[in-house]
């Protein structure tokens, strides 16, 4: 018995330490579903989820087809005891960390580690039209998303395209098409834009412009 005790904790140390983890965003209060990423399992005794906390989350005992809830997360798991998936619900970013699904028979597996990162969607960003009477067939135009602030030109109903992305992965991004200017703010889970229409002297319409 402490033999077998000592050889589980060997290879959970060993398991933890080489173990992938698959990367995955969650919108603040939706769902996620953390499949085990493989058809088979090996037989085991024990199946359970567990959270970089180690507390286990989900049991799932084979000999039983008994399947046990940790109290924390209450009513927002759904648990298939017949593909092991794990669905958490109205996710909060508290919620954020690795989860980890093991079986255990002889010894422990770790089967696929999930990190889970529960993000809010963008703020929709400003755009604003500087329009330049010295140059009257060019304005610039800076897009405000919160975190970044980017600029460019827009020359004869064209501009370069300009993006950047900041090191918690939101991109915002300018582009012109036509008489609009376009300015896109995203995450990844989420995306808005702010719009605005210009004439051919790249001064901002504001008659027929519904942003203003
Ligand atoms: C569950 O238990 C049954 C009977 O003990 C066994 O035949 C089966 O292979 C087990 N399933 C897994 C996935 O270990
Ligand atoms: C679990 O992971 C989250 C997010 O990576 C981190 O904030 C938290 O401190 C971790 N908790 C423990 C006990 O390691
Ligand atoms: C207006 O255009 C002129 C000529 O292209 C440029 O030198 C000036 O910096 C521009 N001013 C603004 C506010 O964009
Ligand atoms: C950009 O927007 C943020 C909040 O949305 C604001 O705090 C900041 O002052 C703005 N920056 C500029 C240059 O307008
Ligand atoms: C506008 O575009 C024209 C033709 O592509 C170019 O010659 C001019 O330098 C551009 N002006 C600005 C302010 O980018
Ligand atoms: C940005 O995304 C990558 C992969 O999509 C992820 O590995 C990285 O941790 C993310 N960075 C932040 C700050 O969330
Ligand atoms: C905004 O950017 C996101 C992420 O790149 C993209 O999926 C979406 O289609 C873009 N929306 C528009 C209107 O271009």
């Amino acid at each position: 018995m402490a033999f077998r005790l000592f050889l589980s904790f060997a290879l959970l140390t060993f398991n933890t330490g080489f173990s992938a983890e698959i990367s995955v965003f969650v919108q603040t209060e939706a769902s996620v579903k953390l499949d085990i990423q493989t058809q088979q399992l090996s037989e085991f005794d024990l199946f359970y989820w567990m959270n970089n906390k180690s507390e286990e989350i989900v049991r799932y005992i084979n000999g039983t087809k008994q399947v046990r809830f940790h109290t924390f997360f209450e009513n927002r798991l759904d648990f298939s005891a017949k593909t092991f998936s794990l669905t958490l619900k109205s996710m909060q970013k508290t919620d954020s960390g690795l989860y980890t699904a093991r079986a255990s028979a002889d010894s422990d597996i770790n089967i696929v580690t999930y990190r889970v990162s529960v993000i809010d969607a963008v703020k929709t960003p400003v755009l604003i039209v500087n329009s330049n009477r010295s140059s009257p067939d060019s304005c610039s135009f800076t897009c405000n998303g919160s975190n970044s602030i980017i600029s460019s030109i827009y020359n004869s109903s064209s501009c370069s395209r300009e993006e950047v992305t900041s090191s918690d992965n939101h991109t915002l991004r300018l582009s012109c098409s036509g008489d609009s200017i376009i300015c896109n703010y995203s995450n990844p889970v989420s995306w808005k834009t702010d719009t605005e229409t210009v004439n051919e002297l790249c001064t901002v319409n504001q008659d027929t412009s519904p942003f203003r």
